[in-house]
């Protein structure tokens, strides 16, 4: 999967990706991260790429052109899967989102700031809105950061245990189960004794059985997948 990755500050973003299982995925060449300095596209002498809102109201909006020239030249070079702009107002990452997009070969993540871009941006070029939640950040390069990792690692080969994206949290509709791992015992702090017995069935039915009691005490509002089905359950 190629992701380019359109933004104002390209060393942030390049660092917060070049690192563990994304770095992995990147030396393996199943992705590969292009960033584009917005700023390099900017046509007026100043490198302007923000201007004043036209009727007020404070704040800066990026201008379209530099936008639309970089966008422009990636499309000419290959067609992408989506567009994708990140914003607080966008349909809201969720894993089945990043699942679909997981499949895709290339895409763009144009990363938002100050008071966002020009709308016709929006309306002409992009062809999907992410939000990562309802809260406001400075710029969409965190937003941009968490895409590409939580899409990233659902590529097949990327995660050494294949299984363990099959048994992440939200998979299947449920939160995780709780792990452990040595000692036994820690002052007296012990881990569930089924979790030794080694018996198969009953370590799955346990399993089974916390993830949905968590997911009905965090997750109230209930499962996220429709399609979850706890005779599925992977882990
Ligand atoms: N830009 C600012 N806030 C954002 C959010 N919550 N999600 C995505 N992009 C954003």
């Amino acid at each position: 999967m190629r992701i380019d990755i359109l933004t104002l500050f390209p060393e942030v973003l390049s660092s917060l990706l070049d690192y563990s299982i994304l770095k992995r995925a990147c030396d393996r060449k199943l992705a590969e991260f292009h960033f584009h300095n917005i700023r390099d596209y900017a046509a007026d002498k100043h490198k302007r790429v923000d201007d004043y809102a036209y009727s007020g109201g404070g704040g800066m909006v990026m201008m379209i052109q530099p936008i639309a020239d970089c966008i422009t030249a990636l499309k000419s070079e290959r067609e992408y899967d989506e567009i994708i702009y990140t914003a607080p107002d966008g349909e809201l990452l969720t894993q089945p989102l990043c699942n679909q997009m997981s499949s895709y070969k290339n895409l763009i993540i144009l990363c938002g700031h100050y008071k966002g871009v020009d709308e016709r941006i929006r309306e002409h070029f992009i062809t999907k809105e992410i939000s990562i939640g309802n809260y406001v950040l400075t710029g969409g390069e965190l937003a941009a950061a968490v895409i590409a990792d939580s899409v990233v690692r659902l590529i097949p080969g990327v995660l050494n245990d294949e299984m363990s994206a099959l048994s992440d949290s939200f998979q299947d509709g449920l939160v995780s189960p709780p792990v452990y791992t040595r000692p036994f015992d820690y002052n007296g702090w012990k881990v569930p004794e089924v979790l030794i017995s080694g018996n198969e069935r009953q370590i799955k039915e346990w399993k089974l059985e916390k993830a949905v009691r968590r997911t009905e005490e965090r997750r109230p509002e209930g499962r996220q997948a429709d399609d979850a089905d706890e005779t599925d359950f992977r882990r």
